[in-house]
């Protein structure tokens, strides 16, 4: 079987290691020169955990890379992953998924056989039917006679999107036809024997697959703006944590204890867009997105947040030198698309505060943004040396020597926000003794 793989990013990259790996036949296909020289000397245009070990076995053997759609004329099963914006006003840009639906117009029109094209990349409902049509138009061929098409989402975490593509927690097919979700079954089941795997797979209409995507994604944001609320609770309570508040909720197996986990706020690149995008969409069906939009409005005022505790602390910031410690949007990763440390920085840069930003991994990309705008700061020791305050906030492990460091060294750094309550309640005292005064967001312990 010959699968292709439309758009590079983290999902088309883990997709098409992954399968490559597992013996099909695999050509990737990305408008990006850069990117298809990178990969196809090896090299993960960015890092993705165990991405470099599985390009390196299957690159040149089962999988190439390439910017030629024609190398897919003998597909048989090929899956859209490139990207589709949100608009600043919530609508979606779809661009580049057009363009992929005219290109494979074209290397399809004559086929002799019926491929599916699957799309990943997250639609709203209506799309896949809209995009069959144009793909439709264009070709010639009859869908779903000639050509299947189906949309199923995928649910990849940056940082483990290897282990997610492996072990998934469900699949879900949303197919326009019986056949194109009959072969997509039967090539998914086949997958997994071969992983050693056995997801739940969902067949639907593509309009419930595509609103699949925007729920999850609406309901993970909404558990993180829960957590943030109750932490906001437990600060105005003494003797109070949200950590173990949170802990005992999240036991209730009606409720669980994932995406429970209070903060600075969730950013990245799928879970504020999609937001926005479902607001929209509900708004353009007339009804109110009073929920979304108050998730949303969490969300945006967590940053404010922490900016009122320094001002609360420190009077005006004008001048202040403030480090922000981590700028990825979550550990593990050096991705910083819509990062609310990021956003923090530049929050800090309007107030007039003199910046400094450390993050194990995402330096060169913040560079891009902020410029010569802030202080970069390789280690952590320089934190301590330089600012008068420093935020966590991205949750990094490499933050958690930061009482080790405190102990040894006379430091300069007075005050500590813990944004992502990494720091162990424990050593906070101690910490304290040494004239440092930490604050850790959703606790009210010893004020
Ligand atoms: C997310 C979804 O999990 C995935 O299914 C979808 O396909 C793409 O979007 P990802 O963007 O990689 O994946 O990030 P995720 O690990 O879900 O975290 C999102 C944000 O929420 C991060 O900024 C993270 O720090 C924050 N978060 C997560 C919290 O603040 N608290 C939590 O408890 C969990």
């Amino acid at each position: 079987m010959k699968i292709g793989i439309i758009g590079l990013g983290f999902v088309g990259l883990s997709y098409a290691v992954v399968f490559a790996s597992k013996g099909y036949n695999v050509v990737g296909v990305d408008i990006d020169v850069k990117k298809v020289s990178m990969i196809s000397n090896r090299v993960s245009p960015f890092y993705e955990d165990g991405m470099k070990e599985l390009l390196e076995t299957t690159i040149g053997k089962t999988f190439t890379a390439t910017t030629n759609y024609d190398s897919l004329r003998d597909a048989d099963l090929v899956f859209v992953t490139v990207n589709a914006p949100t608009r600043e006003d919530g609508s979606q840009d779809l661009l580049q998924l057009e363009s992929a639906i005219r290109e494979l117009a074209w290397v399809f029109c004559n086929a002799a056989h019926r491929p599916i094209i699957v799309i990943k990349t997250t639609v709203l409902p209506g799309t896949t039917r809209r995009m069959a049509k144009l793909f439709s138009e264009l070709s010639g061929k009859k869908v779903p006679e000639e050509m299947g098409f189906a949309f199923s989402p995928e649910f990849l975490r940056e940082g483990c999107a290897i282990r997610d593509v492996l072990n998934p927690s469900r699949v879900i097919i949303g197919a326009l036809d019986e056949d194109t979700a009959e072969s997509l079954t039967k090539f998914f089941r086949e997958f997994y024997i071969k992983v050693g795997s056995n997801p739940p797979i969902l067949v639907m209409s593509p309009e419930e697959a595509e609103l699949v995507k925007y729920a999850s994604n609406a309901f993970l944001a909404m558990r993180i703006s829960f957590a943030n609320s109750i932490a906001d609770v437990c600060e105005e309570i003494p003797g109070c944590d949200v950590g173990r508040v949170l802990e005992a909720v999240g036991l209730d197996p009606r409720i669980g204890k994932e995406y429970l986990k209070p903060g600075l706020g969730y950013g990245g690149s799928c879970l504020p867009k999609d937001l926005k995008a479902l607001i929209r969409f509900t708004e353009d069906l007339r009804l109110s997105p009073i929920l979304f939009k108050a998730v949303q409005r969490i969300n945006e005022d967590r940053i404010e947040k922490v900016i009122k505790i320094l001002e609360r602390e420190l009077g005006d910031l004008r001048g202040k030198k403030v480090a922000v410690l981590g700028l990825a949007f979550k550990p593990g990763t050096d991705d910083i698309r819509d990062s609310q440390a990021l956003k923090l920085v530049l929050k800090l840069l309007n107030k007039g505060a003199r910046v400094y930003v450390h993050d194990p991994m995402a330096l060169t990309n913040a560079k891009r943004i902020l410029g010569n705008r802030v202080e970069y700061l390789k280690s952590l020791d320089k934190v301590l040396e330089y600012a008068d305050i420093a935020i966590i906030a991205t949750g990094w492990d490499h933050y958690k020597q930061i009482p080790l460091l405190v102990e040894r060294k006379d430091i300069r750094t007075k005050l500590i926000i813990d944004s992502r309550r990494i720091l162990c309640l424990d050593e906070l005292s101690r910490m304290q003794n040494k004239g440092l005064k930490v604050i850790v967001l959703g606790t009210n312990l010893g004020k």
